[in-house]
């Protein structure tokens, strides 16, 4: 093991060699990005326990790590490769690694209800994989537990919407998938907020990047559909859906409530524990002068305001986008386009929506809350987006539950982040 542990530090100190190293390794076919996970994560838990020893105790048990790999996200191979190893379980450098295959939808939410305890979970997939996993997580009784289990996500899905907050972004797939993992192995971590989502009747969806509804996201679901028309699909979708129906505004009662202060961010570290004549002296001056006992909170009821909107579309988002970003509130989004579009100003924007769909025009009202009522007319049929997943749309509430998630983040890509918001 302390082999392992050398070569990973000397990989650490070439830092860029690696990096080509790492991307020559995982070229050579998609189910050797599992591989080099594995080697790559194994090679974090030697260096893990190495630091670590200390607070070691001999009888320490086993590490876990689960990996939730979706393979209809990856290659063929990838497939054949697990239908081979039908153990799932891998003991490497006194680590279990529990692999997890998703073979039909809703099959992660399920799992997760089963899965035991995890020192790290690993999401490989794309969009839809990672919700359920949160979903199913979140879903649990025993849940709060799972506040602290480093979440790292491997990005192999046709859409991704969280890789930009956690990861450097190429042109290239593998560059992707590579730099995502080394993210994991260098274990940098940073909390993410969550949305509960909850209908009338239904369990609650929990989502990381929000809920879109509007005419946007509706043309957004038929863009594939004139894959013919090559570059002009987008525009011709938009211009096609202003043809069918125009104006396509939509009437919303949005009921919020205010966002509540963001406590300070806790140290990176966990402060070490204060040496034993210092602990016996804070004992004593316990005892003799016992701290007095702070009064019970009084919860203050919660102050709803409502406002009437009429939007083009509604997207009620999280900060996720900028997970780094320092902020004063711990709040939720809910961004509401203008209703005064005309078509070619629909179609302009449209596509700027169709790269990032959480951006929003200037004339859009941006509120932020901590939770949300979301009351549509009477009637309103149509489709949410719930992290680029599909529901049919429902009134809602939705409730930020911020900071509940960590995720691994690369160090390059948090540099980026903290730049822009400077
Ligand atoms: C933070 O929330 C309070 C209400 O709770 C609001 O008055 C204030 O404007 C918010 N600050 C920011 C920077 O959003
Ligand atoms: C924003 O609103 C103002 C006033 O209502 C209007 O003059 C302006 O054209 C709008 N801008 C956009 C981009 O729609």
């Amino acid at each position: 093991m302390a082999r392992v542990v050398k070569v990973f530090r000397t990989l650490r100190n070439h830092w860029k060699k690696s990096t080509f190293a790492v991307c020559v390794l995982s070229y050579g076919g998609h189910w050797l990005h599992l591989q080099t996970l594995l080697l790559l994560f194994t090679c974090y838990h030697c260096l893990f326990q190495e630091f670590g020893r200390q607070q070691i105790e001999p009888h320490a048990r086993l590490r876990k790590a689960t990996v939730v790999l979706n393979p209809a996200a990856c290659s063929g191979k990838a497939n054949n490769l697990f239908e081979k190893n039908a153990a799932p379980i891998l003991h490497l450098a006194g680590v279990e690694i529990t692999i997890v295959k998703t073979d039909y939808e809703g099959q992660a939410k399920k799992l997760m209800e089963f899965m035991e305890q995890t020192d790290m979970l690993i999401v490989a997939g794309g969009d839809g994989t990672l919700q359920e996993v949160v979903t199913g997580l979140l879903r649990r009784p025993d849940q709060d537990t799972f506040s602290c289990t480093p979440i790292g996500f491997i990005p192999l899905g046709a859409h991704n919407s969280l890789s930009p907050s956690l990861h450097l972004l190429s042109d290239n797939k593998v560059k992707d998938i590579t730099s995502a993992t080394l993210s994991i192995l260098r274990g940098e971590t940073v909390p993410l907020d969550v949305l509960q989502i909850q209908g009338e009747k239904e369990q609650p969806v929990f989502a990381l990047m929000g809920l879109r509804w509007g005419a946007f996201r509706d043309v957004a679901a038929t863009i594939s559909k004139y894959w013919y028309l090559g570059p002009l699909k987008t525009n011709a979708a938009h211009w096609l859906s202003s043809l069918r129906e125009w104006p396509l505004v939509r009437d919303v009662v949005v009921s919020f409530t205010a966002p509540s202060l963001r406590p300070p961010d806790l140290p990176p570290q966990k402060p070490t524990r204060p040496n034993l004549l210092y602990r016996i002296k804070r004992r004593l001056q316990n005892y003799w002068n016992p701290p007095v006992e702070e009064p019970p909170k009084v919860e203050e009821p919660e102050e709803w305001k409502e406002q009437q909107l009429s939007t083009l579309e509604l997207f009620v988002q999280t900060h996720n986008k900028n997970p780094v970003q320092r902020r004063l509130n711990d709040s939720l989004m809910i961004c509401a386009e203008p209703d005064d579009f005309t078509v070619g100003e629909f179609i302009t924007v449209g596509k700027k929506k169709e790269e990032d769909p959480t951006v929003f025009t200037k004339n859009a009202t941006i509120l932020e809350a901590s939770a949300c009522h979301l009351q549509l007319p009477e009637g309103a049929g149509g489709f949410y987006n719930i992290d680029n997943e599909e529901y049919e749309a429902m009134p809602v509430e939705v409730r930020l539950l911020p900071r509940k998630l960590q995720f691994f983040i690369s160090a390059e890509r948090r540099e980026q982040l903290l730049s822009q918001t400077q």
